[in-house]
């Protein structure tokens, strides 16, 4: 054999040697991944216990953000955020509440800067994460995390959520990570920064928005927002029936009392310290009505809605009728995209009344209702009591539709 011959023969032997010691590497590297992969995959109760180091793994994301606080889950995560092709679509149900991904769970619509992917829960069901694309495709398609055009501001049970839902299924409309970011109230020590990180990947077609029912209420607020965000914001108040409003805000309180995570009834304001039963939060001992419960005060619609005035006109302030969102979610939807100049995306087909759910769903682009915590069943009230209220609202709304020259359908009643 010459010389060149035997130099090719053992460098091909060579090759073949290292071929086989790669393709071992890789084998094992696989069967490693797979073992550690799926201990990153954490049931709740190892994230409790084990905390931090898991998580710091994994990618956190709340499972609704549509429309409330139901839990999150752990999705795990390649090392390099622009490596998004190989994210592992494994997912565990948690009951952390912290947040600090990019990944926007249930949202079920295409959004530019995003990219679907379904999933399979561990109960079985079908969910879309929204995955933001890797950071140059961002740049090059002028995704960028940008303040919000619009904000939804209140009121607190009055269909907040429903209009977070169906917006966000506007293809122009993209809602942040947060269900609700409250940095102009509970967060306000953060930056602006730490906000608009909160914000969604947005281009410039797009809107990009929060909604935080806590605002309506917030004394500071409306400057806040006037001075950080822009004189020119556009703000979104849902209003419904003062005295169903009372009676679904004691329902949710109860019920988030009721649970043992410290966590949830921190957020709860010790103003919120419940008396047993609704009539006794509500009317006092001597039978006059107790104006210092927040499930009074923040149904006078008209007191708060004048400290939202001092800072923006009415032209950029459009109020929902929430028993209008609730009758027939379409006609809300239309002046919503007409308000916020969005392209005509809506149609009657998009909505269907789910007769067990007793309320309106998104029929397209899936169907889909908001989960349990919206539409509770809510508890039979002392008609004497009720007529109480209505008669304490009647004034306040009447003012309320003086002010914005429109009758809303639960002062009919
Ligand atoms: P209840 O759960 O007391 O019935 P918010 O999202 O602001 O907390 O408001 C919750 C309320 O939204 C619910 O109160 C429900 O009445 C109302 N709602 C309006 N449209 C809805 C919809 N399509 N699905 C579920 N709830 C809806």
């Amino acid at each position: 054999m010459s010389i060149s011959s035997r130099v090719v023969h053992s460098f091909v032997k060579s090759c073949r040697t290292s071929s086989a010691v790669l393709f071992s590497a890789f084998i094992l590297c696989c069967v490693c991944a797979y073992i550690f992969g799926s201990q990153l995959v954490t049931p709740s109760k190892r994230v409790h216990d084990e905390n931090a180091a898991i998580l710091k793994d994994s990618v956190r994301v709340n499972s609704y953000p549509s429309y409330g606080i139901h839990g999150e889950e752990v999705v795990t995560k390649s090392p390099s955020r622009d490596d998004q092709q190989v994210y592992s679509w494994n997912v565990s149900t948690l009951t952390v509440q912290d947040n600090d991904s990019d990944i926007i769970v249930g949202a079920n619509t295409n959004k530019t800067c995003y990219l679907a992917r379904e999933y399979t829960t561990q109960n079985g069901e079908n969910r879309t994460l929204l995955v933001p694309r890797s950071l140059s495709e961002l740049e090059k398609m002028g995704c960028k995390k940008r303040l919000p055009g619009v904000l939804t501001v209140g009121v607190k049970k009055c269909g907040t959520g429903a209009l977070r839902f169906f917006m966000n299924s506007h293809p122009q409309v993209m809602f942040g990570v947060d269900v609700e970011a409250h940095y102009f109230d509970r967060n306000y020590d953060k930056n602006i920064e730490w906000y608009i990180q909160k914000m969604p990947y947005t281009t410039q077609d797009q809107i990009s928005t929060e909604k935080t029912p806590f605002y309506f209420v917030s004394a500071d607020v409306p400057r806040r927002i006037f001075e950080d965000i822009s004189p020119d914001v556009k703000i979104i108040m849902v209003m419904c029936d003062p005295v169903n409003r009372a009676i679904s805000d004691f329902v949710q309180v109860s019920e988030v009392l009721k649970s043992s995570d410290m966590k949830r009834i921190a957020i709860v304001s010790p103003m919120y310290r419940l008396k047993a039963t609704f009539e006794d939060n509500v009317i006092k001992p001597d039978g006059t009505i107790n104006v210092h419960t927040p499930l009074i005060d923040v149904g006078l619609y008209i007191k708060h809605i004048r400290r939202w005035l001092e800072y923006f006109s009415l032209r950029q302030i459009l109020v929902i009728d929430g028993e209008e969102l609730k009758k027939e979610p379409y006609m809300e939807l239309k002046k919503i995209e007409n308000f916020l100049n969005l392209s005509p995306h809506f149609t009657k087909d998009h909505f269907y009344f789910d007769t067990e759910k007793g309320f309106f769903c998104l029929r397209l682009p899936m169907r889909e209702c908001l989960p349990e915590g919206k539409g509770r069943h809510h508890p039979k009230i002392n008609e004497t009591v009720l007529l109480k209220l209505r008669k304490f609202f009647k004034p306040y709304d009447q003012e309320l539709e003086f002010l914005l020259n429109r009758t809303f359908l639960w002062s009919k009643v």
